[in-house]
């Protein structure tokens, strides 16, 4: 079967993984501290700026934490990772759903300014999305899909208040399956987060957590880092021979916008349909986000559930080799009635 993702691992990172194991002390944080700065360092910003944490979600939570969220209203798109809806609830915020645009997967712009709450904004797939508020609320970016995309030839996460980013198996790059990072120019937010985000050996009685990334997470994410802008190049020739298929793929068109492939969402007639067919000749596709997990279903989301009920997801991942991408290609030309 080719796996519909999968993550791209190499000899480096079980090196530096296993040096990491083998050296006694698992929970020293040094390996967390460098993966800190390579991340600052790849954003251009300073290690004040930045914090790694345990996963993606976390990293939402404890985002929300710092804009105090407790109590007021958070206002994000139903088209998106029920993530979203968890932090929000976890920490005792009310959730506001919104619809994404026409035939693509992120928000409109013009519900953010309207917005009388937090905001959280995700980059869905890869394609960033310019962000320029009116609102004198904050905006997190959720940038968990979007790794590396660029607005202006300036990565996304730091269009706002504050932006957060997921290493999860499935994620552009990995730190061991779970991991996250935090980042903001407002440095006062992330060294609150610090605080709050280990309770271990505390000296005061103020209540804390344990959001705290490993050391062994650590490696493999310095390493994965090293290598994003192969990933990213992997994933791009794999894009673009999708689209030489003449497929209709969801894509942006503007000439500062520049998506990563995270994912190759192909728009089709019957998705349950081809999904089976695939699945018959060994290869996975999936519906990229199903009906029935939009985190609403009430019938004003129209075009989060248009899309929710015309898509598929491509395999699109740096190890698929050119003989899958052929037994692939051979296959979208055999069902290409049900595209
Ligand atoms: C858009 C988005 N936000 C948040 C998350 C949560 O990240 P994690 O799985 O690391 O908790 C994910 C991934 O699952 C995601 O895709």
């Amino acid at each position: 079967m080719i796996p519909h993702n999968k993550p791209t691992i190499g000899h480096l990172e079980l090196k530096a993984m296993t040096k990491v194991a083998k050296q006694g002390n698992l929970s020293n944080f040094k390996e967390v501290k460098k993966f800190e700065n390579a991340f600052a360092n790849y954003f251009n910003l300073s290690s004040k700026n930045v914090i790694a944490v345990s996963n993606g979600t976390s990293a939402l939570y404890l985002a929300l934490w710092s804009l105090r969220a407790r109590g007021k209203k958070v206002f994000f798109p139903v088209y998106s990772c029920s993530s979203l809806r968890h932090a929000t609830g976890m920490i005792g915020a009310k959730e506001r759903l919104l619809d994404v645009m026409e035939n693509f997967p992120n928000m409109k712009i013009d519900y953010i300014n309207k917005s009388k709450g937090i905001t959280i904004f995700p980059h869905m797939y890869g394609f960033p999305s310019k962000i320029k508020s009116k609102s004198s609320h904050p905006i997190i970016e959720d940038v968990c899909q979007s790794l590396g995309a660029k607005i202006n030839n300036k990565k996304v996460g730091l269009q706002t208040d504050i932006g957060i980013f997921s290493f999860y198996a499935t994620k552009l790059i990995t730190s061991a399956g779970q991991g996250g990072m935090i980042i903001s120019r407002n440095s006062s937010l992330i060294s609150e987060i610090r605080d709050f985000l280990n309770f271990d050996q505390r000296q005061d009685n103020k209540k804390r957590f344990n959001f705290n990334m490993t050391d062994v997470q650590a490696a493999m994410g310095i390493v994965q880092l090293r290598r994003i802008r192969e990933f990213l190049e992997k994933r791009e020739r794999i894009f673009e021979f999708y689209k030489s298929l003449g497929l209709p793929l969801l894509d942006v068109k503007s000439d500062n916008v520049s998506p990563v492939r995270y994912r190759t969402i192909l728009l089709c007639k019957n998705p349950k349909l081809l999904i089976k067919k695939f699945e018959k000749n060994k290869i996975k596709i999936i519906n990229p986000l199903e009906k029935y997990e939009l985190l609403s279903t009430g019938r004003k989301y129209k075009n989060s559930i248009n899309l929710a009920q015309k898509t598929i997801s491509l395999p699109c991942y740096p190890s698929l080799t050119n003989k899958e991408l052929n037994l692939i290609k051979k296959n979208i030309l055999k069902f290409e009635r049900l595209i």
